[in-house]
């Protein structure tokens, strides 16, 4: 059996999460933490039955972990609590699967290090979705044969998100510069602005979207649109689930999803 505790617990995430951790054999909920409903049962919150595993206080962190011998935690939070939470669960020995996106270059490493220092796994993925995973290697590949056309990726997300482009905009914007030589990346267009040889990235906000992302490569006479819609948050939660059974073997180190999906 494989203990498994998550960060965010009242979240939208960490409720979908916390289902996913019921309805799956060999995994159980040993701990969850988050800023609101501490002492509720997470369960309860979750919409997942009561499991008689109480919401705790982040401060509380590493004494929860190890009274409850966690073997792995999943953090889908926000960018700041990620990374001051992340260093206290790699000091307790803890894999990590973090599903937060919008860290900045200096928040990845403080938990880069933390992972390294510590020797712990983790998997640090913008997207857990098998589809979205896919779509980045198609991407990959389009971009090396549609090199001298215009890129431009536009995401649509509820209006809830809080960090904008998405994590899944930014990577899929890093694997095509990477294919084509390096890129600069403009986010959005205002005013005089005429397009040069970057990577346009732009972000639509409403609604209860749960996750689309356009690839857009525009030549003279012609366009191909690469596109990935998520129907609902669920293939996220399930990814992150089947991410903390793989990293509980797994040697340290930090992995992606096409680790995990031998992509
Ligand atoms: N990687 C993926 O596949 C994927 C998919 C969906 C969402 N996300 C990301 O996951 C994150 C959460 O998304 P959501 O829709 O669940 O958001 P949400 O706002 O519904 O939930 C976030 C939860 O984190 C809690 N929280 C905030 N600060 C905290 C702290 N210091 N300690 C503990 N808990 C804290 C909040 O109280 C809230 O309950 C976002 O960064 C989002 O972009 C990633």
């Amino acid at each position: 059996m494989i203990n498994v505790a998550v960060t965010g617990a009242s979240g939208q995430m960490g409720a979908l999460i916390i289902q996913n951790i019921v309805r799956t054999d060999g995994v159980d909920l040993s701990a969850a933490f988050d800023l609101a409903n501490i002492g509720s049962d997470a369960g309860e919150i979750a919409q997942a039955g009561t499991l008689g595993v109480p919401i705790s206080d982040v401060k509380e962190m590493e004494q929860v972990l190890t009274e409850t011998d966690t073997d792995v935690i999943i953090d889908f939070t926000i960018a700041n609590a990620t990374t001051t939470n992340a260093p206290v669960v790699a000091g307790c020995g803890v894999n990590l699967v973090i599903g937060t996106t919008g860290f900045t270059p200096e928040q990845r490493t403080t938990i880069d290090d933390a992972i390294r220092k510590n020797d712990i796994s983790a998997i640090i993925a913008p997207n857990y979705s098998v589809g979205v995973n896919v779509f980045f290697k198609i991407i990959e590949e389009a971009a090396k044969y549609l090199s001298d056309t215009d890129i431009e990726i536009i995401e649509a997300h509820h209006n809830r998100k809080q960090d904008a482009p998405s994590g899944t905009a930014i990577r899929a914007a890093e694997i095509m510069s990477l294919v084509l030589g390096g890129k600069d990346y403009v986010f959005g267009r205002h005013g005089m602005v005429p397009r040069e040889k970057e990577i346009g990235i732009h972000a639509v906000r409403g609604g209860d979207i749960a996750g689309d992302h356009t690839v857009l490569f525009a030549g003279d006479g012609e366009r191909i649109e690469i596109k990935h819609q998520a129907h609902s948050r669920q293939a996220f939660a399930a990814g992150a689930v089947k991410a903390a059974q793989w990293i509980h073997n797994a040697e340290p180190g930090t992995y992606t999803m096409d680790d995990i999906l031998g992509i």
